[in-house]
């Protein structure tokens, strides 16, 4: 292993990824030229609309569904408010329960609390060790008044990918709504949308700009708005669409290629080799059923933050847990929910590749991270 000197290395790209600089030009020329209110009936709204036609095109493409199927919005939490309150608002004859499960990200389960408040009933499943739910178990939570079940596909800390398909079958059998939040997984993991009702997924983890992202409604669900006003994005999302950052989206959709996916596969099954020859090092998630950008990594008896802090002094950007709740400094829900140790708890790290992470990158990694852990524990 050859090292070289890098200045600076990325690897939280689970909390959000360098913008392309195509996706720049592209939405340089919209902030430039084509500046019009897409709701405007003048030529310059008629050309924001068209814009927005053709992203929302290039959008629905890379998911599956169809255009009119595509609501934008302000990012993945704001979709995942808008599915949850807007589905359990519209259902209140059918009935108030509803059912998730206990790794998902905050902007599910703190909107699940809220519902909570409201009077709604909510049923967290469980997790094993893995972080996979028990499709039996899942069957068993449907009640006569269960509205709707929302599952993640890919869990942002651990990687974990959900059988989301096998989820939506039995749910339609069921006649439930099903909502899936595909932040980390959308264009990373391939999945058939067909019985999916609802899908959020947002621009940031791909390459996009921040602050942009969509709810996929199909056509036949109904839902509660949650933003009133103008009226836009068919009356369910209304205000002004930040058409910059959709063409940034739909630019990002359309430049992600397969072949990032089998690299980045390589790497991070080359770093986890690597940091496994740690002693007392465990790889949290599931081996097989894994993010290929994901690696979620303990080490027995580390103090995590310290750890963090000497890395990041040292140039390099990892996580503890997510990126939202990192600062909080309570022990990652995920790794509770999967059975972790407290020892392992507190020494775990979340490292993320992207496109443009490179193998000499993830040698030095390496050696800064084997050689923090040794000192840490030196310490202890
Ligand atoms: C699984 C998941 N859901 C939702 C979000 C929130 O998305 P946004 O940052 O676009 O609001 C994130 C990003 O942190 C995520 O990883």
């Amino acid at each position: 292993m050859r090292l070289v000197k890098i200045s600076k290395i990325f690897l939280d790209n689970a909390a959000t990824t360098r913008v392309d600089e195509l996706v720049v030009e592209a939405m340089n020329k919209i902030y430039l030229n084509v500046y019009g209110n897409p709701s405007s009936v003048h030529i310059f709204g008629e050309d924001s609309r068209d814009v927005l036609v053709k992203s929302r095109e290039i959008i629905a493409k890379a998911v599956g569904v169809d255009s009119n199927e595509i609501i934008f919005t302000s990012g993945g939490t704001e979709s995942n408010n808008l599915a949850l309150k807007g589905i359990m608002h519209a259902n209140n004859s059918k009935g108030k329960h509803m059912i998730t499960q206990k790794t998902e990200h905050p902007s599910i389960l703190k909107v699940c609390s809220e519902l909570e408040n409201e009077g709604y009933e909510v049923t967290y499943l469980p997790v094993d060790k893995d972080g996979l739910i028990n499709l039996e178990e899942l069957k068993k939570a449907i009640r006569k008044d269960t509205v709707l079940v929302t599952i993640m596909h890919a869990n942002n800390e651990i990687g974990t990918i959900f059988p989301i398909e096998d989820i939506a079958k039995i749910c339609k059998e069921k006649k439930l709504i099903f909502h899936t939040d595909a932040c980390q997984s959308f264009l990373k993991v391939k999945f058939n949308p067909e019985n999916i009702d609802l899908i959020t997924i947002n621009s940031h983890k791909i390459h996009g700009p921040k602050g942009v992202g969509a709810l996929i409604i199909k056509s036949g669900i109904k839902l509660q708005k949650q933003m009133h006003g103008g009226e836009q994005e068919s009356n369910i999302r209304s205000g002004t669409e930040n058409l910059p950052g959709i063409c940034g989206f739909a630019k990002a959709c359309s430049i992600t290629k397969q072949s990032d996916v089998k690299r980045m596969t390589e790497l991070r099954n080359y770093l986890i080799d690597l940091l496994l020859k740690i002693p007392n090092t465990k790889l949290n998630g599931s081996n097989e059923k894994r993010l290929c950008n994901n690696i979620n990594i303990s080490f027995k008896d580390v103090e995590g933050d310290m750890l963090l802090f000497r890395l990041s002094n040292q140039g390099l950007a990892l996580s503890t847990g997510s990126a939202c709740t990192a600062r909080n400094n309570k022990p990652s829900h995920v790794l509770q929910a999967i059975g972790l140790n407290k020892n392992f708890i507190d020494g775990s790290l979340r490292i993320s590749l992207s496109k443009y992470t490179t193998k000499e990158e993830l040698d030095t990694a390496y050696d800064l991270i084997q050689k923090s852990v040794k000192l840490i524990r030196s310490l202890k």
